[in-house]
């Protein structure tokens, strides 16, 4: 199986899901609430991911999947080759704005991240790319952002994290340029892949990071459970992604006031 083979088959998946999704908007959604009223799922967060099920479940059949909706959200072992899909990241924005939401899909194999895809469906952008073979908005190859400090950029911040100040992240959150708060994990990724963001902090699953370290990988950001501990794609841990120096600073101020 080629990797260009895989590439071309997820991108005219996303552009079906995205059809779908951008149709659906003038219908009536069906919304259900999850843990809480601000957790919630639509009829199109679960029939967008039964699409991109199918598609997987026709071509690659042998595939493990995991997924945020619908009985796939857990997995013993990574092992194999690994689907990790968020069919709509950023479910609030969805439903309260009708735009600033992702597709997300990764592909790992044996537990390595070889291709991610993070598609803003309403600007229509897709940033993709893999292991060895660079990260991409469309057709265009970006470049790797500068590598600085935690006083010389923007940080994405989960809301929720920054109001309770959770592992000191309002703290954190001062002594950066300032935060920045989207509602959507891929959109905070994709700022960082443009050098716009220097890093993000928030309380995520696999599915809501998976694509996006695949992308950030390639341009040397530094990654981990914001205790430094390796990430365990299962269940929901608090996230750390940053430029390698503002990495270092944020691990160094968290550990000062634990
Ligand atoms: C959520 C969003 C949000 C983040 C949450 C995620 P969902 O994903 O990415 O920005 O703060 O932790 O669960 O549920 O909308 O796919
Ligand atoms: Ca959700
Ligand atoms: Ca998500
Ligand atoms: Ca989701």
């Amino acid at each position: 199986m080629t990797t260009e083979k895989l590439v071309i088959d997820i991108k005219g998946w996303l552009k079906e899901a995205a059809d779908f999704i951008r149709s659906s908007l003038s219908s009536e959604l069906s919304v259900s609430q999850k843990s809480g009223r601000t957790d919630l799922v639509t009829n199109i967060d679960e029939e967008t991911q039964s699409l991109l099920i199918k598609r997987i479940k026709e071509n690659y059949p042998d595939d493990q999947i995991l997924a945020e909706e619908k009985g796939y959200d857990s997995l013993d072992s990574l092992s194999g080759r690994v689907w990790i899909i968020d069919p709509i990241d950023g479910t609030m924005n969805f439903v309260m704005e009708q735009e600033n939401f992702c597709i997300m899909i990764a592909v790992f194999e044996e537990g390595i991240g070889k291709l991610g895809f993070i598609y803003d469906v309403m600007k229509d952008e897709l940033y993709w790319g893999g292991k060895s073979l660079g990260v991409f908005l469309g057709d265009q190859q970006l470049t790797k952002p500068k590598d600085l400090g935690l006083a010389e950029g923007l940080l994405g911040m989960n809301a929720y994290m920054f109001g309770e100040n959770i592992h000191s992240a309002r703290e954190i959150g001062h002594a950066s340029m300032g935060v920045r708060v989207s509602g959507c994990a891929g959109i905070e990724l994709i700022e960082m892949l443009k050098g716009n963001h220097i890093g993000y902090i928030s309380n995520l699953s696999p599915w809501d990071y998976a694509a996006g370290l695949v992308l950030l990988e390639e341009f040397d950001f530094t990654y981990s459970n914001i205790k430094g501990t390796a990430l365990a794609f299962s269940g929901r841990e608090y996230f750390l992604a940053a430029a390698p120096k503002a990495y270092q600073e944020i691990q160094a101020r968290f550990l000062m006031n634990e």
